[in-house]
């Protein structure tokens, strides 16, 4: 029903690889993000994009366009195939992203509303909502909506027509698998898979949720 998208937020590059390694056949893509590259630097990403499965760059880009461009060239020629930004910085910054992704051949992903409990805070009346309208004016391949708030994706789905939803806040954060599923592209599983004694065992609990 839908892809399994490991969120690799550890920090040591052993483990982030053996963690990697272990899970390779039971998950369909891997989501880096900084605690990852900061711990073990940029060159993580052509080791784990040498095992085949492609790479998400959870940078949540969000400067002026050009240093969005200046940011997203570096993603690409490190070896991901997808980049998360942020939409609050504007149109132009996001078609920055956009415009790198696709002359790569990869794809952008926007933030549209966060799965944390005060996210609410800022990503609330309708403010997710024009950040779809903005998605589907800037070309972006897909939105980051919520595990946590499954009425919030179906809600966001109907804006973004045949865009992907990738979706974070299954497992820890207390996102049902079998409710999400149907409603995403691709389900975000942090903590509860890398957090396991046995994350390859850990991920095939997720199996009867994919495509
Ligand atoms: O460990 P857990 O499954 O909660 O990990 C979720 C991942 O998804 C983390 O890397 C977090 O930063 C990210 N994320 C999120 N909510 C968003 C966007 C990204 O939880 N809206």
């Amino acid at each position: 029903m839908t892809d399994l998208v490991l969120s690799l937020d550890v920090t040591e590059r052993a483990s982030a690889l053996r963690i990697a390694r272990a899970c390779a056949e039971d998950v369909d893509a891997i989501k880096v993000g900084y605690p990852l590259v900061l711990g073990a630097g940029l060159g993580i990403a052509r080791d784990l994009a040498d095992l085949g499965i492609p790479l998400i760059a959870d940078f949540k880009v969000a400067d002026i366009p050009n240093t969005n461009t200046l940011i997203c060239d570096q993603v690409f020629a490190a070896g991901f195939s997808a980049v998360i930004a942020q939409a609050f910085p504007g149109p132009d910054s996001v078609v920055a992203c956009v415009e790198s992704a696709h002359t790569h051949g990869g794809e952008c992903y926007v933030v549209a509303e966060m799965s944390h409990p005060g996210a609410l805070t800022f990503f609330s009346e309708g403010v997710p909502e024009a950040i779809c309208r903005l998605v589907v004016e800037t070309g972006a391949d897909g939105i980051i909506a919520p595990a946590t708030r499954p009425a919030r994706i179906r809600a966001l789905r109907d804006l973004i027509g045949e865009r992907k939803i990738l979706s974070p806040g299954v497992g820890a954060q207390g996102g049902d698998p079998a409710e999400v599923a149907p409603l995403v592209d691709g389900m975000i599983v942090g903590r509860a898979i890398y957090g396991a004694a046995d994350p390859a065992a850990a991920a095939r609990v997720y199996a009867p949720y994919r495509r």
